[in-house]
């Protein structure tokens, strides 16, 4: 793997591996795709501006979230149906994430389930996604099945009350492959059930559309795992869930595959980050990082680690856990150098005034 040396080196060799309309499936965002492209731009027109002669002796980049320890402040999005990428699937992430010392975080319509995945990779700090089902049962029963199998907290999505329109997974009348199942709730689903449909269609159709802030109450009152709001781009909604009692905010637009014109998520980050300021609530983002600068750009506005979605599934179609392990290791070495450049060697280093948006150099 080590040819690869850059996020993007492995993102144009997964451009060789997968099938077209599976690379599009992973890579486009909604309709115009402005917002896609915003959340990689938005990180280029902040600049980091170093403190020279700091003394450096090495760069420190443990942290922890939740109260757990993990090596970088870099962690695992959840992304559907990872067997699309490689055979191994959700189980080669995770792994990567465990011997990284990272979190990965399993999504609901995962083709590994929670147990095979909780085996494969039992020290590492695993989270599970969750998408809550009209049958509230459904639900209840996976964040059980999530907490017996030693998963740490729940993401709820809150950004996707019906799925985004993505033009090309309609141009190529994307369907998941026919031997893929989603793994956590085979029992529920027979493959005649879902045969004439695609099964994104199929499983939207089974998703709450009308949750509220209610739906959050609910989510803490069936578990003892703490509950973080993935999608929130408002800072009166991150106080919302806040007051719901979530312990994590994690700023997102759903990778800009939700809804186009969208700010990047790096732009409303010190919004949310501010409104917070108050209360004990871990804030972290997710969206367009690719590489150890914008991960530190992100710390330095007030995210406490942030979570990588496409890059993850590239390491994954190039390489198996190795690629994912890969991918990982690029973002560490090179946040590693980033901070020991600007003079800030440790994460409670890396204080807002690092960053500067590039308008304020212009007259
Ligand atoms: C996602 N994302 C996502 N989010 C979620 O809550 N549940 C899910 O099942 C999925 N599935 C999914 C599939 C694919 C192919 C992608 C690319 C993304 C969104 C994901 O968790 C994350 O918010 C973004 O991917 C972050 O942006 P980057 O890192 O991909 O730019």
């Amino acid at each position: 793997m080590e040819k690869y040396i850059s996020l993007q080196d492995f993102e144009d060799a997964a451009t060789n591996v997968l099938a077209k309309p599976a690379m599009e499936y992973f890579r486009n965002g909604a309709t115009e795709q402005q917002t896609l492209a915003e959340n990689r731009l938005a990180f280029r027109r902040l600049r980091i501006l170093p403190k020279c002669l700091m003394g450096i002796t090495g760069a420190d980049l443990r942290t922890t979230i939740l109260g757990h320890e993990v090596s970088m402040p870099v962690g695992i999005a959840p992304s559907a149906m990872q067997k699309t990428a490689h055979h191994d699937g959700e189980v080669a992430i995770a792994k990567a994430a465990q011997a990284e010392g990272t979190i990965y975080t399993l999504s609901t319509a995962s083709t590994c389930s929670i147990e095979e995945v909780a085996s494969a990779a039992p020290d590492a700090i695993k989270w599970f996604q969750v998408y809550v089902f009209r049958d509230r049962e459904v639900t209840r029963k996976l964040v059980m099945r999530a907490e017996k199998a030693g998963f740490k907290a729940l993401l709820l999505t809150v950004d996707t009350p019906v799925f985004g329109i993505i033009r090309s997974d309609i141009r190529n009348s994307y369907a998941f492959a026919e031997h893929l199942k989603l793994a956590n709730f085979v029992e529920y689903f027979s493959k005649s059930d879902n045969a004439d449909d695609d099964m994104k269609d199929y499983v939207g159709k089974l998703f709450e559309k009308t949750l509220t802030w209610e739906d959050v109450k609910w989510l803490k009152s069936i578990t003892k795992l703490p509950v973080i709001a993935k999608g929130i781009l408002r800072a009166e909604d991150a106080v919302k869930a806040a007051e719901m009692g979530c312990s994590g905010i994690l700023v997102s637009n759903h990778g800009a595959r939700q809804l186009d014109g969208l700010p990047a998520t790096i732009e409303v980050l010190p919004e949310v980050v501010d409104a917070l300021k108050n209360y004990n609530v871990e804030v972290y983002m997710d969206g367009g990082v690719t590489t150890g600068n914008d991960v530190y750009k992100a710390l330095a506005l007030g995210a406490k680690m942030v979570l990588v979605g496409r890059p993850a599934l590239w390491g994954l179609a190039v390489g198996g856990q190795a690629g994912v392990q890969r991918t990982l290791n690029i973002l560490r070495t090179e946040l590693e150098s980033t901070v020991q450049i600007a003079g800030t060697p440790t994460v409670a280093d890396i204080t807002r005034d690092m960053v500067r948006h590039e308008s304020s150099f212009r007259k």
